[in-house]
């Protein structure tokens, strides 16, 4: 297998083979890029169940052959009671363990996956493919079974001390040994048959049935007993939005992404427009060139952390975040010669580890209609609790709220009152979609990956290593990665910019050396048709016809 592929009829990068090839026949019936995206985001709720799911939520922007594009918004929203306060104890402090917005049913926001592929399929499906013929290959997937891939043992032992309390968990992918619970063997039948049941009747019923029917009142009433929010009423009002995507320039070429409640849309067009602004670009991955596109991520995360949040909620200044003016004052002495300024906000220490929590999937048709969707659970297997009764494992989307203002959640990140929590409300995400289109109208690059706030930056690397150094896709997923975040004041590496650390630490940085992000990316023209690739340092694969 390769992880880049080629092909004029369309393509599919995901992180999982079985549902890649779900995209791939709905390519082949006809489906458009649309009708592919939400088979395999069914299908990856089967086979990828640290982060594919119905039990979460995420964004999809697409591009119609047109050019038209827009943004689906199916983030999960806070249940009509949360609070503000709901995860701090009476002394104010953020509280851990179960009854956390990390782990338990209380973590868990109102999923919006299955209302937002249907409101995908509806509105930009080809209408040649039936809504049936989309979730039937995720049904049988989850009643047939398929043989536990070696990543999927991987992934569940790394996160074992969190599931394994959890009975479904229990049944359907651990084993239990003299060691304690352990994953089943590489090889052993997956069947999730309560998961199917609950795919079987959103195939035959439509996302109503989620929302308002036998899977609503199934899935309220597991969370309800084991004291989570949500309630048959919070799901039946839960709404997908469709969203005006964000569009900024780089270099002549268009660049689409997504607006609130996704944080990234707005640092990814900032730190490009800063870079733009330097005189020079220094050459890829030198100390100097690393030195700037840091501090320029440094200074969109600190805007991020102060100004952003549910735009339906409170106010935030989309434009003027985004105004020249503003940009060029954020660009303001960029260059080789500064230092790497450590000013005097108290830092956070605690930085994420894990990577393949969230997921990502570019799909791109034989028009050159193009999705590119980002959706998650949040942490890998979400609250790590599984509705017994319906099969599905629960988000804690519910941490990307800030719990207390000035204190970092579970990706070290600092956030303003503006993404408080509050009834109805979408947490704050970093998920960034996007697609770059050059001067002809053709898809330069479509990207995204998982990895918490490092997606933005993850993001903007494929789009710098594309655009301004005419890198094809594979090269440009495959290149070096680094990311800073503002708070902590670490500058994170991966391994292959070792030898550059030095001249980094003299520059003022402290740096930590860590793998970053899972980018599945396309790129179509006429003549040359698609080209797919998945990163190398994740476990998926790339597929075109
Ligand atoms: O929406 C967000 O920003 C987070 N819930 C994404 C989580 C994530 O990417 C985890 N993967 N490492």
């Amino acid at each position: 297998m390769s992880t880049t592929a080629v092909g004029h009829l369309g393509g599919v990068a995901s992180p999982e083979a079985m549902a890649r090839q779900v995209g791939i026949s709905i390519l082949k019936a006809g489906g458009n890029a649309v009708d592919a995206a939400v088979a395999i985001g069914f299908a990856l709720a089967v086979t990828f169940p640290s982060a594919g799911n119905i039990g979460g939520g995420g964004f999809m922007l697409y591009r119609h052959p047109s050019g038209k594009n827009t943004a689906i918004d199916f983030r999960e929203t806070a249940p009509a009671a949360a609070t503000a306060d709901m995860y701090l104890d009476r002394a104010g402090n953020v509280l851990g363990g179960d009854g956390s917005s990390v782990d338990g049913y209380r973590a868990c926001g109102i999923p919006g996956s299955v209302a937002g592929f249907e409101l995908a399929w509806k509105q930009f499906g080809s209408g040649r493919v039936s809504w049936s013929k989309l979730i039937d290959p995720a049904v049988e997937l989850a009643h047939s079974g398929f043989p536990m891939p070696y990543s999927l043992r991987i992934s569940l032992a790394l996160s074992s001390d969190r599931i394994r309390r959890d009975s479904t968990f229990q049944d359907i992918f651990l084993t239990r040994s003299a060691l304690g619970w352990q994953p089943k063997a590489i090889g052993t039948y997956i069947r999730q048959h309560r998961l199917g049941d609950t795919l079987g009747r959103i195939r035959d019923n439509g996302a109503r049935d989620f929302y308002r029917g036998t899977t609503a009142r199934l899935l309220a009433s597991d969370i309800q007993k084991h004291g989570g929010l949500i309630t048959t009423p919070d799901l039946a009002t839960y709404n997908p939005q469709t969203r005006k995507p964000l569009s900024g320039r780089f270099m002549h070429h268009q660049v689409l992404t997504m607006p609130p409640p996704s944080s990234g849309g707005i640092a990814l067009l900032q730190m490009l427009g800063m870079i733009e602004r330097c005189q020079k670009i220094p050459d890829a991955y030198t100390a100097e060139y690393i030195h700037i596109v840091a501090q320029a991520m440094r200074r969109a995360f600190r805007d991020r952390a102060e100004y952003l949040g549910d735009a339906d909620f409170v106010d935030v200044p989309i434009d003027a975040l985004l105004d020249r003016t503003h940009i060029a004052k954020l660009a303001q002495g960029l260059s080789v010669d500064m230092k790497a300024r450590v000013d005097d906000l108290p830092a956070s220490r605690r930085i994420g580890t894990e990577s393949e929590q969230t997921t990502h999937f570019t799909v791109i048709d034989r028009d050159g209609g193009v999705v590119s969707t980002t959706y998650t659970l949040n942490g890998s297997y979400g609250a790590a609790v599984v509705s017994e009764s319906t099969g599905i494992i629960l988000n804690n989307e519910m941490d990307d709220f800030t719990a207390k203002v000035g204190v970092p959640n579970q990706f070290g990140l600092i956030q303003s009152a503006k993404n408080a929590i509050s009834p109805r409300k979408r947490p704050l995400s970093s998920m960034t979609p996007t697609i770059v289109v050059d001067h002809h109208g053709h898809i330069k690059i479509a990207t995204g990956s998982p990895g918490g706030p490092t997606i933005i930056n993850s993001v903007l690397h494929t789009v710098l290593n594309s655009v301004c150094f005419g890198k094809n896709v594979h090269e440009a997923v495959a290149a070096p990665r680094f990311h800073h975040q503002w708070k902590p004041e670490i500058l994170q590496i991966e391994k292959s910019l070792l030898s550059v650390r030095t001249s980094l630490t003299s520059l003022g940085y402290e740096t930590a050396v860590r793998s970053l992000g899972d980018v599945h990316a396309g790129a179509w023209s006429p003549r040359s048709g698609v080209m797919m690739s998945s990163d190398p340092r994740g476990t998926g694969d790339a597929l075109a016809e």
